[in-house]
């Protein structure tokens, strides 16, 4: 059953102290809606990814809450899987439709992270990691630090490897207006940047931020006459242990790999089909991970590209993150993988500002969402 995405909305990311968690998911909705002219009651169902309402805020049974505060009395789901939750939103969203349930759906991250110092966040976050992890006073930032040092060490590279992925998304953030950092950053910054967890610098991060972003999907073919969509090929999820120490190697994540490769499979399409992609950049070590991971680039060759600014804007054959990324635009955990969709949505709809690559009949997007340290992985495949 063809289905596509047909709208979008975003808030800005950022620190948006004057924001509720439920005041950012409400402007995200409302913002939605309005941006693909829909009434509330053609909405069979709103499927809402977040990760830390629970733990922060004491913030669960969020499908009555929105309810409440949107005067709709539609099924509502909650979905978790850390920062993969808005990604794993879209994917149930997708499979809702296509089971008949219903016709029109409307997926809404949101993640309200910095009304809580550092510590508390860091903490919560580390909710996804596996117990041992958590035992042994392991960071997010630690963990990624593990699998860095170990792919530097494998493939000889050095931190100018890591840092030019985190100069590139501030490039591409530059031109979007709703990052959180619009600043355009050099390797030496990233370098000199306060370390985090060695190998690790403040600016090879994705911060902590807070933000909404909303999609709609249909198979209501009336629906899709009306809108310029983009649509949906393929959606799959894969799963991977949840601890580093139980996987076989710490320099690529099975579960991009699977997600990707039976995603590619059920589109009909291959990597090198693909122009634009949003890729989960936690840590800089992530990015280049999922380049391998998701078939783009060779085995150990990442770090080389990346050094070269292959997947910049107006470089080469594939454009990557030009959003700003995690590390840029912001990771509002549970919106994170709704805006990455909106970016490809943006993009392969001529919608995309100052930050527009080319685009035509025949260009293919890709979406990649990671939770944890890779416990979770979600890859989505887009056509026009
Ligand atoms: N990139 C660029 N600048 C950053 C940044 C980042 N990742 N994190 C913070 N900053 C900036 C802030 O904007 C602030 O700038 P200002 O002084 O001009 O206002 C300054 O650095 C200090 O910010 P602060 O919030 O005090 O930083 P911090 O040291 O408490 O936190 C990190 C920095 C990197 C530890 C934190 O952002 C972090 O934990 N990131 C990872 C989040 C994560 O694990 N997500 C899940 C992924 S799996």
């Amino acid at each position: 059953m063809k289905s596509q995405v047909i709208g979008y909305y975003s808030t800005p990311f950022g620190e948006l102290w004057n924001k509720s968690l439920f005041d950012l998911t409400t402007e995200a909705v409302m913002g939605v809606l309005k941006n693909s002219d829909l009434e509330k009651n053609q909405i069979d169902a709103v499927f809402f990814g977040n990760m830390l309402g629970g733990i922060l805020e004491n913030n669960l049974h969020a499908g009555a809450k929105i309810a409440d505060l949107l005067d709709i009395s539609m099924p509502i789901f909650r979905v978790e899987g850390a920062c993969a939750s808005g990604g794993m939103a879209f994917h149930l969203a997708h499979s809702y439709i296509t089971s008949g349930k219903g016709k029109t759906v409307l997926v809404v991250g949101a993640e309200k992270m910095t009304d809580v110092n550092t510590d508390q966040i860091i903490q919560g976050l580390m909710s996804a990691a596996s117990g041992e992890e958590q035992e042994c006073g392991l960071t997010f930032p630690g963990l990624y630090a593990l699998m860095a040092r170990e792919y530097l060490r494998k493939y000889s590279y050095t931190r100018e490897h890591l840092a030019s992925v985190s100069v590139k998304n501030h490039t591409h953030a530059a031109l979007n207006p709703l990052a959180q950092f619009k600043n355009q950053i050099t390797i030496e910054n990233v370098l000199t940047s306060s370390s985090v967890a060695d190998p690790l610098g403040v600016l090879d991060c994705s911060p902590v931020s807070d933000g909404a972003s909303a999609v709609v999907i249909t198979s209501d073919s009336n629906l899709m006459k009306k809108h310029k969509g983009i649509t949906i090929l393929a959606t799959e999820i894969a799963t991977d242990s949840i601890s580093l120490l139980r996987r076989d190697s710490l320099t690529e994540i099975r579960a991009t790999q699977e997600a990707a490769s039976k995603a590619f499979s059920t589109a009909h399409i291959a990597p090198q089909d693909i122009s634009i992609a949003e890729v989960h950049d936690c840590f800089s070590i992530a990015e280049l991970l999922a380049m391998e991971d998701l078939g783009f680039w060779k085995k150990g060759e990442a770090g080389k590209q990346a050094l070269q600014f292959e997947s910049q804007r107006e470089k080469g054959m594939l454009t990557v993150n030009t959003s700003g990324g995690l590390k840029a635009a912001g990771h509002p955990v549970g919106a994170t993988g709704v805006k990455q969709i909106g970016e490809v949505y943006l993009q392969l709809t001529h919608q995309a500002g100052a930050r527009q690559i080319k685009c035509d009949n025949t260009t293919f997007g890709l979406t990649h969402n990671v939770g944890g340290s890779g416990g979770t992985a979600v890859v989505s495949l887009f056509g026009v």
